[in-house]
């Protein structure tokens, strides 16, 4: 089955994209301007509402590449035009799948999707017309490569050109053997949309100082890192993250050696005695969060929590004032217990500031960016610090 796929980068109509993000949509437009910000990628924003993110840019590097270097989106797709009707849906059809059976699906638009298909089976071509539920239905029937998988929005047809390895977080997630059940685990995504977060190029040297399982170690090495520090207090995590780096290594393409990760034993608030001053350009880390919670706590039980992660949160820093380079960043998580009455929150902006660093979230309007689902008893804010 041929057939004629434009290249990310030779996009029909004005080089205009349409971006699906995921549930956090702020974080994950965050993660897109900081890619974009870091690999000097001009755009111009036409849309950005609910999950969508229309833009302009006259180069972007391949929707296949880059879709893996991002937590935080869903699909990438571009767009066709403002096709009206069925009949020049299936005329474009016709010509982009040149032979073979059409396979296709339409993400807004069932009878679109259906009219197209009897249309195109008068054309004398064999079609079948897919309703795609979600990424896994697209995947699974093979649409990008082989077929079509459409998405209508405000009357205009986007073409998807890539969409997120889905099934490849979610072996990383819970197929890797070094695991921490009891305090709950990073997922990869937001691992992923901190390390981008960052901002740093892959030649620098990042450092997790609370690196438990490795969730952020093991994003950093998939994303081209090599110069990696990883420290945690326990020696099970530890443990955990050298077996996880190993697993990773057989279980996805690892192209650079990761041999000389630095992994060892560390408290945090000593770590300034075990690194040098003035070598880290960022920390990404989520720190010790609490003890895990069952959502039955009192509320004095969750301030007397958030004094002590209050406490240990300063120490840290005034730690990574030491070893950060000037300009250096922290890509940190502060988190956020929810109560019957509201959140208790972690309130140390300011201290943090005057320990030497400035707020610098990557969407200026903002000061952190969240991550949290309703379930959860606790929220994670995701604060990006830069040393003054
Ligand atoms: C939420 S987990 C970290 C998740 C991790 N960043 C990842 O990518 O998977 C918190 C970790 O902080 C570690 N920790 C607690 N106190 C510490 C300290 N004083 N110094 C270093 N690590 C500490 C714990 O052992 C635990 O592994």
């Amino acid at each position: 089955m041929a057939t004629k796929l434009p290249t990310a980068t030779q996009n029909p109509v004005k080089n205009k994209w349409l971006f699906i993000l995921g549930r956090e949509t702020t974080l994950s437009f965050a993660e897109i301007q900081a890619l974009f910000l870091l690999n000097n990628i001009e755009h111009e924003i036409l849309h950005n509402q609910e999950n969508k993110l229309i833009f302009t840019a006259a180069h972007l590097p391949d929707a296949g590449d880059l879709i893996k270097k991002l937590g935080g989106t869903i699909k990438i797709a571009y767009s066709i035009g403002k096709i009206k009707n069925p009949n020049q849906l299936a005329k474009f059809l016709n010509e982009h799948i040149t032979d073979g059976k059409i396979e296709f699906s339409i993400n807004g638009s069932m009878s679109l999707g259906i009219e197209t298909k009897k249309i195109l089976k008068q054309m004398g071509r064999s079609a079948r017309y897919v309703e795609a539920k979600n990424s896994a239905t697209v995947i699974y029937n093979n649409l990008i490569k082989s077929g079509a998988d459409i998405e209508i929005y405000q009357d205009e047809l986007f073409m998807t050109a890539a969409i997120q390895p889905i099934e490849d977080f979610s072996k990383r997630d819970f197929g890797r053997p070094g695991r921490d059940d009891e305090s709950g685990m990073l997922p990869p995504k937001l691992a992923m949309m901190m390390i981008n977060l960052a901002t740093v190029k892959t030649d620098k040297t990042i450092f997790d100082p609370s690196c438990g399982s490795g969730t952020v170690i093991s994003e950093a090495v998939l994303m081209g890192y090599k110069k990696i520090i990883a420290v945690d207090i326990s020696d099970k995590a530890i443990n955990d993250t050298i077996l996880n780096l190993q697993w990773l290594k057989t279980n996805f393409q690892v192209k650079n050696n990761t041999d000389d990760i630095k992994i060892f034993v560390g408290d945090v608030t000593k770590i300034s005695q075990k690194i040098k001053s003035d070598s880290v350009d960022a920390i990404i880390t989520e720190p010790y969060l609490g003890k895990p919670l069952r959502g039955s706590e009192s509320s004095l039980v969750l301030e007397q929590q958030a004094d002590e992660l209050k406490r240990l949160y300063l120490e840290s820093f005034a730690q990574f004032h030491k070893i950060l380079k000037d300009d250096g960043v922290a890509v940190f998580i502060i988190p956020r217990f929810k109560t019957s009455e509201g959140w208790i929150t972690i309130d140390c902006e300011e201290e943090i500031e005057d320990l030497g660093f400035k707020n610098d979230c990557i969407l200026p309007e903002e000061k952190h960016l969240t991550y949290w689902r309703e379930t959860q008893h606790v929220g994670r804010e995701i604060w990006r610090f830069k040393k003054v």
